[in-house]
């Protein structure tokens, strides 16, 4: 990560902590590694995501229900999504720092810092050079050097998912031991060998199960295929629907860097869609462009957006993508769409003995159906709303001065503080009983704050940190006209309105209804 990046990346931690968004898990004892906890407007932030997601999923289609099923599974469940034999990351331990790394990521990094940046940078030059008339495209197609760059990358990806995909892992150290690729710790090349290692946690089981091990799940996925027979006889459903669920998931991420994108603990969004086999193609890409506009919708510039089509498929998937955002730290996945075919839904038949097949009264046949996924980390989406929320610009202080200001620009449907009710001057009781009243009027609506401690312009400046589409200001003429100030968080305009319409005002604004319409 570049320095300026870093910082950036940096100075959003921090934001994070002071303000109450995110806090180290059991900090006090000194932290547990990738594990955080949402403090008192993460969690509001954190829902607003959630609810938009599911009413996006639910509420707006006749065809998708919602299901919460329960964190353990049987453990034969995880054997029957092949999560027991390949839920594996390949890790290498540097022998001098004793730093352990994912030897994937090793190679990518590799990738992006030796090949890919040189390439950047030769495009830039040639943009500034070519001015107008430079086309990208063309130039990455014919460059020479650009060329040789790209067979290069090309060679070593196909190598290594070559390796991945057979388990034979012999490559990837030969690959690590070509490229020279040194710790970054250590600054040796001095490795251990590339192994599998599982990402699930485990623990002992109670009741029926007490000798086996129970599995924390490390999708949410599998709560949904395991329960597909239920909610069928049960939803009046035909095919193509989906299933909709948010959960918890567990994974015991090898390097666990990056603050909550990348969690051993984590929340999952994710939608089953069961279609008719052979339909897959069309719903995959139906799939792919929606959850493209769910994320445009919140002001997410398209830019800082992109597909990115897997080159290794998983064991169940014949088509997969990821929707990738570009994180402080570059473009990195935030979700994935993936065509899983009838793979779980057989599997689970084979295992279970139980027939999870669909009866289509159209085509009078029964047919296992073929599932297209999408899945969402609910945290990695936390952190690419705050990522691109989080601006510094100017504001004037009380002497008319600019200042420097920090501001959340989120989406108003999703900020966890809607509005933020302030008497000008907290001393005078009139207005502090005034501005009571209208906050205990308004709270019914939406989340409101009242803030009464320091000066205004302090204030105005804590609920920007926030991300506070409004503050209403009491003042004097509050009292003789019943009108207050409605400032806005991020043109800082303020306009006098009446009592009785900021209300209105404020909620039309906020409302969700904003976001889902777009879609
Ligand atoms: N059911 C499919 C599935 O789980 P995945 O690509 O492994 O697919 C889906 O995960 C999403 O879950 C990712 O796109 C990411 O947003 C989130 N996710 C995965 N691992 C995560 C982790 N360790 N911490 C935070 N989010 C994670």
């Amino acid at each position: 990560m570049a320095k300026q990046e870093q910082n950036v990346f940096q100075e959003i931690v921090s934001h994070c902590k002071k303000l109450g968004f995110v806090y180290q898990s059991s900090e006090i004892y000194g932290g547990l590694s990738a594990v955080y906890d949402y403090g008192p407007y993460g969690v509001l932030l954190k829902n607003n995501i959630k609810q938009y997601w599911w009413k996006s999923m639910v509420q707006m289609h006749e065809n998708i229900v919602g299901i919460d099923a329960a964190i353990f599974m049987e453990p034969t469940v995880w054997k029957a999504s092949g999560h027991v034999d390949a839920f594996n990351d390949p890790l290498v331990d540097n022998k001098d720092s004793k730093k352990r790394y994912r030897a994937d990521h090793l190679i990518e990094e590799y990738i992006e810092s030796k090949i890919q940046k040189k390439i950047d940078k030769d495009v830039a030059k040639a943009a500034k050079r070519f001015g107008d008339s430079f086309n990208k495209e063309e130039y990455l197609a014919t460059d020479k050097r650009t060329l040789d760059r790209q067979a290069k990358i090309d060679a070593i990806l196909s190598r290594m998912n070559n390796s991945l995909n057979t388990g034979d892992l012999k490559d990837i150290d030969a690959l690590i031991a070509e490229l020279e690729i040194a710790c970054s710790v250590s600054g040796t090349k001095n490795w251990t060998e590339v192994r599998q290692f599982n990402l699930m946690f485990s623990t002992q089981g109670g009741g029926a199960t007490s000798d086996d091990v129970l599995y924390l799940r490390p999708e949410t996925a599998q709560g949904i295929f395991v329960n597909f027979l239920n909610v069928l006889n049960t939803s009046r459903q035909k095919i193509p629907f989906g299933i909709a669920q948010i959960g918890k998931a567990f994974r015991n991420e090898i390097v666990a860097r990056q603050f909550i994108f990348r969690m051993r603990e984590f929340e999952q969004m994710e939608m089953q869609f069961f279609v008719r086999p052979g339909e897959q193609k069309q719903f995959y890409e139906q799939w792919k462009e929606a959850r493209m506009k769910w994320h445009l919708a919140l002001g997410t510039p398209a830019d800082k957006l992109r597909y990115h089509d897997h080159e290794a498929l998983a064991h169940y998937a014949d088509m997969a993508l990821d929707i990738e955002f570009e994180y402080p730290f570059g473009f990195r996945e935030l979700e994935g769409v993936h065509s899983r075919t009838d793979f779980d839904l057989s599997s689970h038949e084979e295992h279970s003995g139980k027939k999870l097949q669909y009866f289509d009264p159209e085509l009078k046949e029964s047919y296992t159906p073929y599932v297209v996924e999408t899945s969402v980390g609910c945290d990695r989406m936390f952190l690419s709303v705050l990522s691109q929320a989080y601006q510094i610009d100017e504001a004037p202080d009380s002497k008319g001065k600019m200042q420097q200001r920090v501001v959340l620009r989120l989406h108003p449907a999703i900020a966890p503080i809607k509005c933020a009710v302030l008497p000008l001057v907290k001393k005078d009781e009139a207005l502090t009983n005034k501005a009571r009243e209208i906050f205990n009027k308004i709270k019914y609506s939406f989340e409101c704050q009242y803030d009464e401690k320091d000066s205004v312009g302090k204030r105005y400046r804590r609920q920007d940190e926030l991300g506070t589409p409004y503050c209403i200001t009491i003042d004097d003429q509050t009292l003789e006209d019943n009108t207050v100030t409605l400032r806005e968080r991020d043109s800082m305009e303020q306009e006098r309105v009446a009592v009785e319409a900021v209300e209105r005002i404020v909620q039309q604004k906020v409302d969700m209804r904003v976001l889902l319409q777009q879609l």
